[in-house]
């Protein structure tokens, strides 16, 4: 009989509130919850196929994609999770135009603001592909007896508190940082319980992974296409030709090259300028986590998380991974 020590999420954030002598449990607290959310999103995606949730909901979201049904729920299972809480006093997601304010004594008085994509890649949903959760949490800048506002959720990613991200693969993690580096918990179905796994998680220097939408390979800037043929070159001793591989849901492409090494890219193209990715929600949690991990995160000319966000919305050209493929990439490219 196999056995392994069972480390729960719970149990984990606890330990690491110790290392804080001045901590309040605040924090702790609203990752519990975070991670309640996801084990609820979870048991409606595993129902998937089943029951009525494939599909389009029939609406739109602030940048005109279709909503899928899940899109919606988990936009709805967060937001609950995090409002009874009581740390959280509003979200902001890619599912709502504006932030979502939490009013009252109880969450309105919370510490902390939390961004989040609750669903991302929801259109591999009805062909049975991973998706995942990303979520960003924030000191507020507002006083505590004020309602939260822009100003709370326009903060630069390098001020995040923690980070992290639920994979809903062929396991579920959770993975996430506080900003001491980042440890991934996998979801025993038999308990309920999101057990430590992959402790310390640590990005290789360099990879052979590229992933990129290579359908829009033409209508990408020059220095891109020569970076991707320069993965494409016959060239053993560096380990070239790199292997490719995209499968169009960022939480997933990005999940495994930090463990194999790789690196990930989603350029400007004449489709979209400013690259698809949106900086608040998706690329400054998915960088904190690539950087404690040790990688890179950039835009092409600097670090994600130093850019100040202008709207919640915005997007960002996005390269991140390996340091070394990275340090290749900025060199042909900027
Ligand atoms: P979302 O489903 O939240 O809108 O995000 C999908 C994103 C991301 O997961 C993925 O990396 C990217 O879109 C894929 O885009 P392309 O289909 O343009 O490659
Ligand atoms: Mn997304
Ligand atoms: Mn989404």
């Amino acid at each position: 009989m196999s056995s392994y020590d069972i480390t729960s999420l719970n149990d984990f954030i606890i330990r690491k509130q110790k290392d804080f002598p001045y901590a309040t449990g605040e924090l702790s607290n609203l990752l519990h919850h975070i991670g309640t959310a996801a084990k609820m999103v979870n048991a409606k995606i595993r129902k998937a196929g089943l029951v009525e949730i494939l599909g389009k909901a029939g609406a739109e979201n602030p940048q005109g994609e279709q909503q899928q049904k899940l899109d919606r729920y988990s936009d709805e299972v967060f937001i609950d999770a995090l409002k009874s809480s009581g740390q959280c006093a509003g979200i902001a997601s890619e599912e709502n135009q504006n932030e979502v304010v939490f009013t009252g004594e109880f969450a309105g008085r919370g510490k902390y603001v939390v961004c989040m994509d609750p669903l991302d890649g929801s259109s591999n949903i009805d062909v049975n592909v991973s998706v995942g959760s990303i979520f960003s949490i924030y000191r507020r800048v507002t006083e505590r007896e004020e309602e939260v506002s822009i100003v709370d959720f326009l903060q630069e990613g390098s001020k995040q508190v923690a980070a992290g991200y639920v994979i809903y693969g062929s396991s579920t993690m959770l993975v996430y940082t506080t900003g001491n580096g980042v440890n991934g918990f996998t979801l025993d179905p038999t308990i309920g319980e999101f057990c430590l796994s992959h402790p310390n998680m640590k990005t290789p220097e360099t990879g052979r992974i590229y992933s990129v939408n290579e359908g829009n390979y033409i209508r990408f800037p020059d220095g891109v296409k020569k970076y991707i043929k320069y993965c494409q070159e016959n060239d053993p001793p560096t380990n070239r030709p790199y292997i490719s591989r995209y499968i169009g849901s960022l939480v997933s492409d990005v999940h495994r090259n930090i463990l194999t090494g790789g690196i990930f890219l989603y350029p400007p193209s004449i489709s979209y300028p400013s690259g698809k990715l949106r900086l608040v929600y998706e690329c400054n949690p998915i960088s904190f986590i690539i950087e404690q991990a040790g990688g890179v995160a950039t835009d092409g000319t600097g670090r994600i998380m130093s850019l100040k966000p202008e709207s919640l919305h915005q997007r960002t050209p996005f390269y991140c991974g390996s340091p070394d493929m990275i340090r290749k990439l900025v060199g042909m490219c900027c």
